[in-house]
């Protein structure tokens, strides 16, 4: 372990957060990554990673719904990525409680050991969510806020503590708002593993849900360097702001199955699934992010275009030993 600046991050152990914590490292930090406690001793996808990029993670059993677990992760950081979440919009209809519980209370212990033990600067994570069905397009910062489903409430919920900590104490805080974001170790909750998933399975009937909204999709190793430029951009250009993350391209979830079956290289035949189908007030229709305030404070761009994202996630559904991670013959609540 070096002594570089310590990075803490909570949802280390996810899709976003893995990808992130490889970021840092090979941008010099040493990375403190809160896993979410668990009977297996499992730490999730960092349990993948080189041993040359763990060799700069110290992993950290914890919850943030525990307000003594977050301050130890906390304790000493120089900059804290709060990424831990419940984050299924289908799962959110079942167990709102413990939406509320994790993105709210969780957020809340965040905010305050951020506060208390003075920590420089803390990047808080929203979504694309909390806006709803887009009223204009393409959708930037001012957009009303519209929560449609208690994923996007619980999430809108953690954005007013991070605004209100930064009014009311001057809490070093920044929140990154991304659009849908997709790539390797992504769970087949989420639209693109579960069709490559089911593909790399050898089914060519592809169950899905509604296949009519659209979404921006990002590349996750995009949505990595997002989080770094905001965690190390100068305060008065971040600090107190909010900054979509979007590539400002659109597709219906229809097209992106045709899209998937081109770089797949096979023909897929869709069959709509009434229980993945949500309500129809509670389905987001339109998602289309302007991103030209955080391209502005902070020169980020992506650099995957769809194409090639879809393509570094196909290869990683087709390894036999990730796909033996995934159920890919049921729904993934
Ligand atoms: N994936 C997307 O398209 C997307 C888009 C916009 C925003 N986000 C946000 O990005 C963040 C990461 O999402 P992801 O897609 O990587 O999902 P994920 O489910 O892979 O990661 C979330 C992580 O949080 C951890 N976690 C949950 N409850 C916890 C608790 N009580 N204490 C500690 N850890 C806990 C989980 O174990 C998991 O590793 C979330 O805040 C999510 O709302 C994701």
């Amino acid at each position: 372990m070096t002594s570089a600046p310590i990075a803490a991050v909570t949802g280390a152990e996810g899709f976003i957060g893995s990808h992130l914590t490889e970021a840092l490292v090979a941008a010099g930090h040493r990375v403190r990554a809160m896993v979410q406690y668990n009977s297996f001793s499992s730490y999730g996808w960092l349990e993948t990673l080189p041993a040359d990029v763990l060799d700069h993670v110290e992993v950290v059993l914890g919850d943030v719904r525990d307000n003594g677990s977050v301050r130890s992760l906390v304790a000493d950081a120089e900059t804290v990525y709060h990424l831990a979440a419940l984050i299924a919009i289908p799962y959110s209809y079942q167990a709102p409680h413990s939406y509320v519980d994790t993105n709210v209370t969780g957020t809340l212990n965040v905010l305050e050991a951020v506060r208390h033990l003075e920590v420089p600067r803390l990047v808080h994570t929203s979504t694309s969510e909390t806006y709803g069905t887009a009223q204009t397009v393409p959708i930037t910062e001012d957009h009303p806020i519209n929560t449609q489903s208690p994923y996007a409430a619980s999430k809108a919920g953690g954005d007013r503590l991070a605004d209100s900590y930064h009014a009311s104490f001057g809490t070093p805080v920044v929140t990154l708002r991304p659009f849908n974001t997709f790539g390797p170790r992504q769970s087949m909750r989420a639209v693109i593993p579960t069709v490559i998933g089911q593909v790399a399975a050898g089914y060519h009937t592809i169950t899905l849900g509604d296949l009519r909204p659209t979404r921006d999709f990002t590349f996750v190793k995009d949505t990595a360097q997002a989080f770094l430029a905001v965690g190390t951009a100068p305060a008065a250009t971040v600090e107190g702001r909010t900054f979509n993350a979007g590539t400002g391209g659109e597709i219906s979830v229809g097209d992106l199955v045709r899209l998937i079956g081109k770089v797949m290289d096979t023909d897929l035949d869709v069959t709509e699934d009434e229980q993945r189908v949500r309500p129809a007030a509670s389905e987001v229709m339109r998602l289309v992010a302007d991103a030209s305030r955080l391209r502005a404070a902070t020169g980020w761009a992506p650099a995957h275009d769809l194409e090639q994202g879809l393509a570094h996630t196909v290869e990683f559904f087709r390894d036999p030993a990730n796909l033996a991670r995934y159920k890919t013959g049921v729904y993934n609540i």
